[in-house]
């Protein structure tokens, strides 16, 4: 299969955890053994959000922000991509078309973020747009997708399986409340709805989860 898998920043950057980071190393390896084609997408988490405070209090503008963020997930994505293929593998894709080539190239590419304005989950679903992905797996800090943030609301609820259509009216919905941070960015939902990419999201401090969820074992969300 062509998988996509988006390693959250707050699973393996909030703070860096190099234990973590080398299961999803095994767990990538183990992929690849079992012959997927695996693009990686990692977030920068807390060191990401430290730089972008830096910069903003330096009075740096908001794409000037997102540059430091990008560059700070670009750093977690060498770190992985050193440890699974050594020093020749620590440059890190700056584009979509460097992204595929080394994909094709390895069979498994490690990238971080590509553009000021957008998250790591638009990235990850625009690669997995591009190179038509059989399934994207997001392995997050929460068990799935829940009817609301489940930190704030002692009533949410986990769904099992939800459709694209509906996850965008609940995102919608929960758009006016500031500060929500999203389980998934709208613009991904956007790009994987229009290719129907079926989305799978897991909790990542288990990176189990993510061979688990490939060998079909119904675990987090479905969103197809
Ligand atoms: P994310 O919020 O996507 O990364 O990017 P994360 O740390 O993995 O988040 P979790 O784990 O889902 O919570 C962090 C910030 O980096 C900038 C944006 O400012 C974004 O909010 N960024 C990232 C970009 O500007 N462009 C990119 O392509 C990626």
């Amino acid at each position: 299969m062509k998988v996509v898998l988006r390693i959250g920043g707050s699973v393996i950057a909030s703070p860096p955890n190099p234990q973590l980071m080398n299961r999803y190393v095994e767990i990538i390896r183990r992929l690849l053994d079992e012959k997927h084609q695996v693009a990686v997408v990692v977030g920068g988490g807390k060191p990401a959000r430290e730089f972008i405070q830096l910069a903003k209090k330096m009075g740096l503008e908001e794409r000037e922000q997102d540059e430091v963020a990008i560059s700070a997930s670009r750093i977690m994505a060498q770190l992985v991509a050193m440890k699974l293929g050594g020093y020749e593998w620590k440059d890190i894709p700056k584009s979509l078309s460097d992204a595929v080539a080394a994909l094709r190239e390895r069979g498994v590419v490690v990238m971080g973020g590509l553009k000021p304005g957008m998250t790591t989950d638009a990235v990850a679903a625009l690669v997995a747009s591009e190179i038509d992905a059989d399934l994207i797996i997001k392995a997050t800090n929460q068990n799935g997708v829940y009817t609301k943030d489940p930190e704030k609301y002692a009533d949410a609820e986990k769904v099992d399986e939800i459709t694209f259509e509906d996850l965008s009216k609940l995102l919608e919905r929960d758009k006016h409340v500031a500060g929500i941070h999203q389980i998934i960015d709208p613009e991904a939902v956007r790009v994987l709805k229009k290719k129907r990419i079926r989305m799978l999201v897991v909790n990542g401090f288990n990176p189990q989860n993510v061979v688990a969820a490939l060998k079909g074992e119904r675990i987090g969300t479905i969103i197809k």
